[in-house]
């Protein structure tokens, strides 16, 4: 058994395995506390399968240290989008750059499984360095309150935002 610290193991990403729910759950307190059922992107992904294939969590060693969610949904009944989210990094060791390297990862895996745009709803001072930029208000509509600055996308394709209209629900 190797006694390094786990910040001097490489950072390991792969798709989620039903192992690892358990371990996710316990991230996601850590990092989100109670209250996190209450968020709107929570509402689109209820009733739906605990991970899906482009679901991704990354490991130090043995030790989880993030884990992010990919729901494919549909825009105005058009397929072809994806719900990223929640990203949730282990709070000791936050800005370290996993969240980045785990969301490029990622939205790379979202472009080969051939979506064409990614939702989210977050900060724009932290997603905008991915290529994410606000939804034009009115344009897609979320099943629940989601304050317009905060509803952002990427585009996957060039140009298919503009393709997207409507309301947001699973595919
Ligand atoms: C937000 C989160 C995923 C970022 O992951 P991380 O591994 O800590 O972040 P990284 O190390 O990749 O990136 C750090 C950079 O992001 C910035 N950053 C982090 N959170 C930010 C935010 N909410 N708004 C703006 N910038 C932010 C840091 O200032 C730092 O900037 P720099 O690169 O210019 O120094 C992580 O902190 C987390 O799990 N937070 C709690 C859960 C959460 O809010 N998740 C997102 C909503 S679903």
């Amino acid at each position: 058994m190797s006694c390094d610290p786990p910040q001097s193991r490489e950072l390991r990403i792969r798709p989620v395995e039903a192992d690892d729910l358990a371990a996710i759950s316990v991230l996601h307190r850590a990092a989100f506390g109670p209250g996190r059922y209450a968020r709107t992107a929570y509402r689109v992904r209820e009733g739906t399968a605990a991970f899906t294939p482009h679901c991704r969590v990354a490991h130090l060693g043995d030790r989880l240290v993030a884990a992010l969610r990919m729901t494919p949904i549909t825009i105005g009944g058009s397929p072809g989008a994806v719900l990223l989210g929640p990203v949730a990094v282990d709070p000791e060791l936050k800005g370290v750059g996993y969240g980045k390297t785990l969301i490029a990862r990622a939205l790379e895996d979202a472009a080969t499984s051939g979506f064409r745009l990614v939702l989210l709803v977050g900060d724009m001072p932290y997603y905008g360095r991915f290529g994410f930029v606000p939804v034009p208000a009115g344009q897609i509509a979320m099943p629940g309150p989601v304050a317009p600055h905060r509803l952002l996308a990427r585009e996957l394709v060039e140009g298919a935002l503009a393709g997207y209209r409507g309301q947001v629900a699973t595919a």
